[in-house]
């Protein structure tokens, strides 16, 4: 008996070593000519003192990845297959993918780089670093790249002619550096970054909440310099060995002409030339990418005149967007395809295109910008009813909808910004059960239309909003109590009304809110005293100018409006970042909340509001008694 259980634990014993074994057969240890040309590119650079915030604010608190990469021989760290970012092939131990996007790496490459050594990469992820230099041409070294990825990198000058050799790439992103084509001729110097690590460039733009609609609305909308995630472009032509790419299905790059030699790409199922300056018309070969899924040509300086139509002819298309050119689109009523975004934006479009109301699975709708006047046809309300999640009729020039109240049917909507209209009546009700509120709806944005009567009271605790904006319309009566149920509440504005209620210190509660502007309306009574210490924990900007509050100035909810002291980040995210379901084209992946205020006697408008902006404006009211100090405030 005790034989038989001594054999029985030596056979399991001799298992496991035998599985150990095949274990470490089948996971094998890293080569040590790779290992020690990773080790030489962090030596070389890794520049651990400039860390953060290289990319966005949410991956500037974790480490780089590259900073745990050791030389020790301690187990798994000597294993370069197990550092952060490498992957290894599990049968030849080759490193086949490393990806160091973001990683505070900085200096000049060169063909003698560590890097180049890797010769059986098949990805390779340089996003967001700093080279500061040119491709080097030995890039061609790494002919088993499928994915490159040099976005954002500080690359400049010329794209080596040696990247045609890498026939085998699939995705190609090139976007964001300063890199130039074949010809040098109009190469735009843009603000170079200084260090790796230093932040995106900001840039405060100009944009008026309740009078600029209409400018610049043909010919392209100036939209604002996206300076941040897009900080350089490139300029000449594009490069046309790019079309021995045969196997490309991803591409992301540069400026110039969209080069006619796309068209041999035929397998790219995703182009994403957005917010370049890319001029000209569409090529005619752009047509001919049958497996085109998604196509992405927004905010460019293309122009021309454009057939929707053609795009029929590539059946697979589901995303398209040429929004925020210069393209004049015509819509004729046999679109065959079944589109899952449009951005038809500044389009000089002159109605609803009637085919929209055959689309049964859009999610995405962007129609801002054109000339669409007058009535919104009640069809329009009923398309995609159970997809709809993102419609941007802003920019257009319409007076009404077929009901007054209009309730939205469209179930799962989460975007509705329907600003700079003309749009009379009584506000519409975000798609809701018998009044409840929207448990979807996110951004609601009514600004700068004619709406006029009451603000509808909302039942409901299910509110999902972060941002409302009904600035600049005629509303009056007071605001609807049901927005204490929407804890997710960043922004509201309520500005430039005729709002008759006493100061919601109701809102106190929302934890989130951040900016409540109420200026220019007809807030009356005392402000009176926080409950304590658990009123507008965020609230960075709050604007009472011009409304008739009296009574002495509210020092008491100045000691509880904590977040107003935070007097400085390197952050350079804004408020709204948030936002981020219900965009379709990534560039366009999040929406910063507008607004106008009046600093020191200067009007400011800005498109977006930086995390660490912070104001208070209680100017022209009805204030009595002494200022509270400095000490108190
Ligand atoms: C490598 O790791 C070992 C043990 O984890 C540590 O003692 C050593 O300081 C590390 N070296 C570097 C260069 O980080
Ligand atoms: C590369 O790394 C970045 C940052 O760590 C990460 O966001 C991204 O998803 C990674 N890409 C791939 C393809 O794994
Ligand atoms: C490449 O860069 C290294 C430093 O990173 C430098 O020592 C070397 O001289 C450079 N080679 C060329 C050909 O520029
Ligand atoms: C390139 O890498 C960056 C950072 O990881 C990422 O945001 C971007 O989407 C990548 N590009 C493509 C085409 O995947
Ligand atoms: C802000 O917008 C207003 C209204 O259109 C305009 O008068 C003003 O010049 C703008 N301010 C700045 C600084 O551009
Ligand atoms: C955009 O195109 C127009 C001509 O259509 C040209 O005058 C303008 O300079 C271009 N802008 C840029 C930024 O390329
Ligand atoms: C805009 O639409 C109006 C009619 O609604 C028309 O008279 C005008 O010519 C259009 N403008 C352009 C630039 O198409
Ligand atoms: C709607 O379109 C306009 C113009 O393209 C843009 O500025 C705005 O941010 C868009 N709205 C949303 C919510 O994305
Ligand atoms: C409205 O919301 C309340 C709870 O807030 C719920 O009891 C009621 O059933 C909802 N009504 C509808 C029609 O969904
Ligand atoms: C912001 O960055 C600067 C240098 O870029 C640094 O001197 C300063 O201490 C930083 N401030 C904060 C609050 O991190
Ligand atoms: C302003 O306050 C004074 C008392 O301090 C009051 O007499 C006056 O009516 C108030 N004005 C308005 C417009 O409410």
């Amino acid at each position: 008996m005790e034989k038989e259980s001594f054999h029985f634990n030596c056979l399991i014993l001799l298992l496991i070593v035998v599985a150990s074994r095949s274990l470490a057969l089948t996971r094998p240890c890293c080569h040590e000519d790779e290992k020690s040309a990773l080790l030489e590119f962090k030596a070389a650079f890794f520049t651990k003192d400039e860390k953060p915030p290289c990319c966005s604010s949410a991956t500037s608190d974790e480490p780089a990845k590259i900073e745990s990469w050791n030389a020790s021989t301690g187990e798994s760290k000597s294993d370069c297959c197990s550092w952060a970012g490498v992957q290894c092939d599990k049968v030849s131990g080759h490193v086949i993918d490393l990806n160091l996007s973001c990683s505070c790496l900085s200096g000049k490459i060169n063909s003698t780089t560590s890097i180049f050594r890797l010769l059986h990469l098949r990805s390779l992820n340089l996003a967001f670093n700093y080279f500061n230099c040119e491709i080097p041409p030995a890039i061609e070294n790494l002919g088993s790249l499928r994915d490159l990825n040099f976005s954002n990198s500080g690359f400049m000058g010329h794209i080596p002619h040696s990247l045609g050799h890498l026939t085998r790439l699939i995705h190609l992103d090139l976007s964001n550096n300063r890199l130039i084509g074949t010809t040098l001729n109009d190469l735009t110097l843009l603000p170079e970054t200084t260090s790796t690590c230093a932040p995106r460039h900001i840039d405060p733009n100009i944009f008026d909440p309740c009078q600029d609609p209409h400018v610049n609305k043909f010919g392209g909308l100036n939209h604002p310099k996206r300076l941040d995630r897009h900080f350089n472009s490139i300029t000449g032509e594009v490069p046309s060995f790019l079309g021995n790419l045969v196997q490309l299905k991803s591409l992301s790059l540069l400026s110039g002409k969209i080069p006619s030699s796309l068209g041999k790409l035929i397998q790219l199922t995703n182009v994403d030339l957005s917010f370049n300056q890319f001029h000209g018309a569409i090529p005619s070969m752009i047509f001919q990418l049958q497996d085109l899924q998604r196509l992405n040509l927004n905010s460019n300086n293309l122009s021309g005149t454009v057939k929707l139509d053609w795009f029929s002819e590539v059946e697979s298309l589901q995303v398209l967007g040429l929004s925020s050119n210069k393209l004049s689109l015509i819509v004729e009523t046999t679109i065959s395809n079944d589109y899952y975004a449009l951005g038809l934006g500044s389009c000089n479009l002159n109605g609803f295109p009637e085919f929209l109301q055959y689309q049964t699975h859009l999610f995405f709708l962007d129609l801002s910008y054109n000339n669409i006047s007058g009535h919104v046809p009640e069809w329009f309300l009923t398309v995609s009813t159970k997809y709809l999640r993102h419609l941007n009729l802003s920019g257009n020039f319409l007076t009404s909808f077929a009901q007054d109240p209009i309730i939205f049917k469209w179930e799962e909507l989460v975007v509705a910004d329907l600003r700079f209209n003309e749009l009379q009546g009584s506000i519409p009700i975000p798609p809701s059960n018998m009044c409840n509120l929207s448990s979807t709806l996110e951004v609601m944005s009514l600004q700068s239309n004619n709406f006029i009567g009451k603000i509808p009271y909302l039942n409901g605790n299910s509110c999902a909003l972060i941002m409302i904006d009904l600035s600049c319309n005629k509303l009056h009566g007071p605001l609807p109590r049901s927005l204490c149920n929407c804890d997710n509440l960043e922004f509201l504005n309520f500005g430039n009304n005729q709002i008759m209620d006493v100061f919601p210190s109701w809102l106190g509660s929302l934890r989130n809110l951040k900016v409540l502007i109420l200026r220019y309306n007809r807030f009356h009574g005392h402000i009176g005293e926080a409950a304590d210490g658990i009123d507008f924990l965020a609230l960075q900007i709050i604007d009472l100018s011009q409304n008739i509050f009296s009574g002495s100035l509210p020092s008491g909810y100045f000691k509880h409006w904590t977040a107003m002291k935070v007097s400085e980040t390197n952050s350079s995210s804004y408020i709204g970042d948030a936002i981020k379901r219900a965009w379709i084209f990534s560039s366009d992946a999040t929406f910063h909340y507008s607004m106008r205020v009046i600093a020191k006697g200067i009007q400011m408008n800005y498109s977006k509001i930086q995390e660490y902006l912070t104001l208070i404006d209680l100017s022209s009211n009805n204030f009595s008694g002494a200022i509270p100090k400095a000490s108190e405030a």
